[in-house]
Parts: structure tokens; C-alpha cells; sequence
């Protein structure tokens, strides 16, 4: 059970007495709404993007399994063709009469049609893991706090160019796509840790590509990383050391070495982001230099309580009421933390993956 304050509870108990068995949304007397709760059995629509990284197809199985164990009627879907796609299936899953939406958007900002008509419906919307923007209609955010992920990524990059050896140090940056608005939040994090040092004199980015639109990656493609390191490589590192590059996940991170080594160069230290198998082999491997574990699982299973305290009635637990303003409104947050993973605490961080906890043997 997710944990409630006591008036929160009251509040939830009431709703759920007053309003239980009817429709949706209901008008209270002040004009605002009240959750109306709503069946077992109900359909639940969760819209995710592209299969970018293995997160993703992670969290397809994980909320068939889980929302069908709770006793809904899950509608899962990749929009692998891109937003059209991704606008078509959340317009179906209205038209199929959903209850709660969520949504792992390929472009947060591209879908205010649809959240209009899920707003029109009575339909609870949920961002999940990426924020959706420019929209009041959005009632919750769900995911790990992205800033906090940036700022692991730009520490654990010092921390490993410091166990290679003095600075100052060569580095370079990349970002996610700028469609996703957790691209921006990653960067920024990173930022925090990485400019007062830039500023200092200790890092060095040696290309001059300190900004955000110049480091991004259209798609989160890990040919568009590899192009780019295959290009600033050639054109800045000829006859000087790269000492380690910023990359905001695992998928951009593995394309980021083979570059390196395509180009016949020391690795440098890289970071990453989502645990992802083939990159914590490398970690182990001594080649990436850091993950984030960011468990899908955790994550999931919150998401679908919220379900279960939406279909109660219930209004939720929210952890963050002033980090996401999506250009309209701030959007209340539940953040879950996510944690650094190093070669050197693998084996402690996956204890309880059945799938990562084998590779760290
Ligand atoms: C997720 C990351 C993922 C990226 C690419 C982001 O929105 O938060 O975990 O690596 O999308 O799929």
C-alpha cells in the first residue's frame, strides 16, 4: 500500500463512499473535481515510444503482467513508427474507453489533441518516465528524478578520470533527443556538476560543444552518437587525449566506444544510463565506466498502484510539486531515486536482478 497522510486518507474514503460504482469524474460542490473511481476489470492504456533503450521493452512486459494480475484489462503499445503512430493509439485507446492513461511519450509536447480528448473523457492521464508538455491535461508525472540521474552521470565521470589520473581532463558531451524533455533535465544535472569545474579550468571541452542543442541525439539513436564521436574525434582528437565523455545512457554510451576504438584511441571513461545488459557486461568488462539503476520494475509497479488508488477513489501520493512545470502547470510528481553503479558496487546494486546479478560474478 502506497502510504497516505491522515487527511489524504479521509479524503480518499470519502470520495470512494460518495462516488464509488459511478462514472468518472464528478463535480464537487467547490467546482473542482473528485476521482470517481472505478471497476475492476476496467481498460487501462499505456502508450510507450520507440524501443530506444531496454527500459522500454521492459516495462511492456512488466504492465501486461502486472495490470492483468491486478485485475485490469491492459492495452500496451510501442509506437515504434513514430508520433503519428503513437497519436493514433492513444485516440483508440480513448475511443476503447480507458480509464487511465499512461504515457512514456516519444514527444511530450506533440500530444495535447489526444490529452484533450482523454480530459474530455474523464480519463486520468499519467506521464510516465518522460514528461508530457505544454498541456493542463496531465495529472501526474511518475519516473526516477532525472536531475538527480545528470548529476550521478557528471560526478561519476570526475570520480572516474580521477582514478585514471590527474586532470586537467579532455571530455566531450552528449545529450538524449530533444524531443524527450528528460534530455534537457539529464544535461542540466550534468551541468550542475560539470560547468563550476569547466569553469575552473579542470575540464576541457575540447570541441567547444558545451550546449545543449550542440550535444543532443535526434532519436536517442546510437547511430547518431556514433556519427558525431566518429566526427569530433576526427576533428579535434588527431594528436591530443580524450580523457571521458558524458552520455546520458547506455545505448549512446556503447555507440560512444566503439567509435573510440574505431578511431584506434585509449577508452576514455564513459558514463550511461539504464542498467542495460550489454552495458554492465562492459562495466564489468572495464570498459563503460558507469551505469544508473533506474529499475524498471520499481517503477512499473508504482505506476499501476496509482491505478489501483485511482480505482479506489483514492487521490495519490505525490512526492515533488515543484520540479516539472510543463510550460502550463506544474505537474505533481511521485521522483523514485535512481543510484550509480560502478564496476565497483555491481554486484551489491543488482543483488536482487536475477538477469544483472548473474553478470556480476
Ligand atoms: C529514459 C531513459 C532512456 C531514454 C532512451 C529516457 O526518457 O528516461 O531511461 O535511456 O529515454 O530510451
Amino acid at each position: 500500500m502506497r502510504k497516505l497522510t491522515t487527511s489524504l486518507a479521509a479524503v480518499a474514503a470519502i470520495s470512494a463512499l460518495a462516488l464509488s460504482g459511478c462514472g468518472r469524474a464528478e463535480e464537487t460542490p467547490g467546482g473542482g473535481e473528485a476521482a470517481a473511481g472505478f471497476e475492476e476489470g476496467s481498460a487501462i492504456g499505456v502508450a510507450l515510444p520507440q524501443k530506444t533503450s531496454e527500459n522500454w521493452v521492459l516495462a511492456e512486459g512488466l504492465f501486461n503482467d502486472g495490470l492483468a494480475e491486478a485485475g485490469y484489462e491492459p492495452d500496451v503499445q510501442f509506437a515504434n513508427g513514430g508520433v503519428s503512430e503513437q497519436q493514433n493509439q492513444i485516440s483508440s485507446m480513448i475511443t476503447n474507453g480507458v480509464e487511465v492513461l499512461i504515457v512514456g511519450a516519444i514527444d511530450g509536447a506533440q500530444l495535447g489533441t489526444q490529452l484533450q480528448q482523454a480530459k474530455d473523457a474523464g480519463i486520468t492521464v499519467i506521464a510516465y518516465d518522460r514528461l508530457l508538455t505544454n498541456t493542463e491535461n496531465v495529472d501526474y508525472y511518475v519516473a526516477y528524478d532525472n536531475f538527480q540521474v545528470g548529476e550521478l552521470q557528471g560526478q561519476a565521470l570526475l570520480d572516474g578520470m580521477a582514478e585514471q589520473g590527474e586532470g586537467p581532463y579532455n571530455i566531450e558531451l552528449f545529450a538524449g533527443s530533444p524531443d524527450d524533455a528528460n534530455a534537457q533535465v539529464f544535461f542540466d544535472g550534468a551541468m550542475s556538476v560539470l560547468q563550476p569545474e569547466i569553469e575552473a579550468g579542470n575540464l576541457n571541452v575540447v570541441s567547444g560543444q558545451t550546449e545543449f542543442n550542440q550535444a543532443v541525439t535526434q532519436g536517442w539513436e546510437a547511430g547518431n552518437a556514433q556519427t558525431r564521436m566518429d566526427t569530433l574525434l576526427s576533428g579535434n582528437y588527431s594528436d591530443t587525449e580524450l580523457h571521458g565523455v558524458l552520455s546520458p545512457n547506455d545505448t549512446l554510451a556503447r555507440a560512444i566506444l566503439t567509435s573510440v576504438k574505431a578511431a584506434g584511441k585509449d577508452l576514455p571513461v564513459v558514463t550511461g544510463q539504464d542498467s542495460e545488459v550489454e552495458s554492465v557486461k562492459s562495466i564489468m568488462a572495464g570498459e563503460q565506466y558507469s551505469t544508473i539503476n533506474k529499475d524498471t520494475r520499481a517503477l512499473v509497479d508504482h505506476a499501476i498502484g496509482m491505478v489501483e488508488g485511482l480505482a479506489a477513489g483514492e487521490e495519490l501520493e505525490v512526492n515533488d510539486t515543484e520540479s516539472y512545470d510543463n510550460g502550463v502547470k506544474v505537474v505533481p510528481a511521485y521522483l523514485l531515486e535512481p543510484q550509480i553503479v560502478t564496476q565497483e558496487n555491481a554486484a551489491d546494486a543488482y543483488a536482487n536482478d536475477p538477469t544483472l546479478s548473474e553478470l556480476t560474478k
